[in-house]
């Protein structure tokens, strides 16, 4: 089992969108065996695949030895895409994490992923933007890192901080590889024109070639609750979405 955290310190990114549409498309179109994990309280990720219930177990009472892998993971509606649903517990659970030095902390996740290592090809994990025990737990169980970014004034702050804390996740986890950026929410104006040749060239972030564009059936999509390329096959981020996988196959 491949595990890709999808990361950036910023939020309204399309950390969210990125994971989801990933995940969907290693699923139905590679025919790949995918866990979603959500690691954000906010449980978007969770909330679209229709599986926010506070009743249920969650990715807090996985972190916090609560419960099983087995009892956490859900079924979405689509073959072969699984769960690990996130809600508010997170919160309290991140700082149980913290406090529970009996046990090392950042290996929690890795543990429980161990016991379903062959059972998925791919495991991809939708990150909050900001630092926390379960982000910790998220990049010592990963093998690569994805950042996608959104072209602003302010697309490289928080970087510096992100690539020192993937630095210090490889001293757990040695085998962390930062496989790249990807542009999202990209449109046909100066700013992201520039912007995009700015960030090809720079020598410090490695970038992939693709990179999704902005379409309102983006937001439309998290209305429908479904994957773009369910919502919309044709449109330019269901397509966009497509060669990112294709290029990040390609680069395994
Ligand atoms: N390609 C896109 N085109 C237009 N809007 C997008 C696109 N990707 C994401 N969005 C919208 O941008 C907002 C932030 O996306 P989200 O995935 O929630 O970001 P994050 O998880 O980084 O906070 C959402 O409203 C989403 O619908
Ligand atoms: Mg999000």
């Amino acid at each position: 089992m491949k595990k890709i955290s999808i990361i950036n310190f910023k939020g309204g990114v399309a950390k969210t969108m990125s994971a989801i549409n990933i995940a969907h498309i290693l699923a139905t179109v590679h025919k790949k065996r995918v866990l979603i994990i959500d690691l954000d309280k906010q449980g978007n990720t969770t909330k679209l695949f229709n599986k926010h219930n506070v009743e249920e177990y969650s990715i807090a009472d996985l972190i916090t030895d609560r419960c099983s892998i087995d009892e956490v993971i859900v079924n979405t509606d689509y073959e072969n895409l699984d769960l690990i649903p996130a809600n508010m517990d997170l919160i309290e659970a991140n700082f149980k994490v913290m406090l529970d030095v009996s046990t090392p902390q950042q290996f929690r996740l890795k543990k429980h992923l161990d016991e379903v290592e062959e059972y998925y090809d791919y495991c991809i994990i939708d990150n909050p933007p900001d630092v926390n025990a379960s982000v910790i737990n998220g990049l010592v169980a990963s093998d690569d890192v994805l950042i996608p970014i959104k072209i602003d004034q302010f697309a490289f702050d928080g970087m510096k901080e992100l690539i020192r804390q993937i630095e210090n996740a490889k001293v757990s986890n040695p085998n962390l590889n930062l496989k790249g950026c990807f542009v999202t929410m990209y449109g046909k104006n100066d700013v992201n024109i520039q912007g995009e040749e700015v960030l090809n060239a720079n020598n410090e972030y490695k970038m992939f070639n693709t990179h999704i564009r902005r379409t309102v059936k983006a937001d439309e999509s998290t209305f429908a609750n479904a994957p773009i390329l369910e919502y919309s096959k044709r449109c330019g981020a269901a397509k966009d979405y497509r060669a990112l996988v294709e290029e990040y196959l390609s680069k395994e």
